[in-house]
């Protein structure tokens, strides 16, 4: 089949690339035409592990392109998939529909045959809706259908989320796109993914129900981490124990920093927001919210602790600044809070990140870049893990540490709290007693 998607960010680039590896012709189309002239030549403008492979042989196999004409790829395609951001808008909880609507309206003066119009950027429930007054001022509704597609991709396994997934959800009420749809996604389906079709606002709404219950777990066991924390019991074993129940399950049970990223934190604002909109307060969400906001100053509390509140020239190393491993995203990243704060008490920061420089810690004082993990830990006063890369899980800290007195809050509980008390070493980590 012949696609269009609009955006090409982890969402557009990734779906645009799995789509054509299973086959299909697809326009991959950014209004940036920097970033589509390097993507035409093979150069990938984010980090996701096996992506850069995918791009280079689909381009070779003359089934993937890029272009930054949206009218002629639109008129070019049947399937036109919405790919652009919904970010959280400036001092409000609601995602800004902006790039939405304006690709809408770019729409409506370029069906020149029937197209089916898929979002699969997170939007609330009733964007389709508006989608389609928007084509419907310049279309007969005969022209074209509009559905919801949410995607599920975790940054850093996004491919794999796509080939794998645990579910394909479309959202519509015409049964023709709808066959259409389950025909593109049928390789999918034989290899065991689940294809639900549900009303389209129905579609919207389980995308951030979805992304609001997977942070809801994750904050409900940072807080049970603290717990364990005052009463010496080893949140591991909570995680463990919680998780064989089949109607909890052990996955997004690990306790660790604020969650980040670029889905959670606005996903779960937008939500409250479309429950504020209609009149129904979403009260669980809103104190997951707060209680994610508040863990980072939480986990401050403790990094000052652990220094006596002696922070001023304290040598401080942080192993990992990006919001999780296998992504070079810092969009809501835990350090893009914890770093500043320890700067502007006069600590001596210096990070390693395996996906390098970050420009986010560029204006803060006494904060520094080491391009080698051994760089980064010389000499350290307190060695920080806050992201969980492999290659933070087997350092010999003795070796690369000239410091006697080594201290290491291990944020993401990678290493054995008896393993690193065997070793003398003054270990810290969450949720496993004091
Ligand atoms: C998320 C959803 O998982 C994905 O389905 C959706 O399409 C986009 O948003 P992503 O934001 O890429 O994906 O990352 P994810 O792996 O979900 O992690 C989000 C945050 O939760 C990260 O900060 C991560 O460190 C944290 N996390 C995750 C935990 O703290 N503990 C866990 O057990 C899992």
């Amino acid at each position: 089949m012949k696609l269009c998607m609009i955006g090409t960010g982890y969402v557009g680039l990734v779906s645009g690339v799995c789509f054509s590896d299973l086959g299909n012709q697809v326009i991959c189309v950014d209004k940036d035409l920097a970033k589509i002239n390097k993507l035409k030549n093979g150069i990938i403008p984010i980090y996701e592990p096996g992506l850069e492979e995918l791009v280079k042989k689909n381009i070779k196999n003359k089934r993937l392109n890029f272009s930054n004409n949206l009218k002629e790829s639109i008129k070019k395609s049947d399937i036109i998939f919405i790919c652009v951001g919904t970010p959280t808008k400036r001092n409000s909880s609601n995602a800004d529909l902006k790039q939405i609507y304006n690709v809408a309206k770019e729409l409506s003066k370029s069906i020149n045959k029937f197209k089916i119009i898929i979002t699969k950027s997170t939007v609330p429930v009733t964007t389709g809706d508006t989608i389609e007054n928007i084509i419907s001022k310049k279309n007969s509704k005969k022209k074209f259908s509009v559905l919801s597609n949410p995607e599920f991709l975790r940054e850093g396994e996004a491919i794999r989320d796509f080939i794998y997934p645990d579910r394909i959800v479309v959202g519509s009420n015409d049964t023709k796109s709808n066959k259409i749809l389950k025909n593109l996604y049928s390789p999918l389906i034989a290899k065991g993914a689940n294809y639900l079709n549900t009303s389209r606002r129905a579609a919207e709404l389980i995308k951030y129900a979805s992304n609001a219950f997977l942070a809801t777990k994750i904050t409900f066991i940072n807080e049970i981490a603290n717990l364990c924390e005052k009463t010496n019991i080893n949140i591991d074993d909570i995680s463990i124990g919680m998780g064989l129940d089949q109607r909890i399950g052990g996955r997004f049970l690990r306790a660790g920093p604020a969650y980040g990223g670029s889905c959670f934190p606005k996903d779960t604002k937008a939500i409250t927001s479309t429950g504020d909109n209609f009149k129904t307060n979403l009260t669980v969400i809103k104190s997951v919210i707060k209680s994610n906001e508040d863990r980072s100053k939480l986990l401050l509390k403790r990094v000052y602790e652990i220094l006596n509140n002696k922070i001023k020239n304290k040598k401080i190393s942080f192993l990992g600044v990006t919001f999780k491993a296998n992504t070079d995203d810092m969009r809501d990243s835990s350090s893009l809070k914890m770093i500043p704060a320890l700067s502007k008490k006069g600590a001596l920061i210096r990070y390693y990140d395996p996906t390098g420089f970050k420009k986010e810690f560029k204006k803060h004082k006494n904060v520094n870049y080491s391009d080698t993990i051994i760089k980064c830990l010389y000499k350290a006063d307190l060695i920080i893990i806050h992201t969980e890369w492999n290659d933070f899980k087997s350092l010999d800290f003795k070796k690369l540490v000239k410091n006697k007195k080594i201290m290491i809050f291990d944020m993401r509980n990678l290493y054995s709290p008896k393993k690193m008390i065997k070793k003398n070493l003054k270990y810290f980590s969450v949720g496993r007693g004091l």
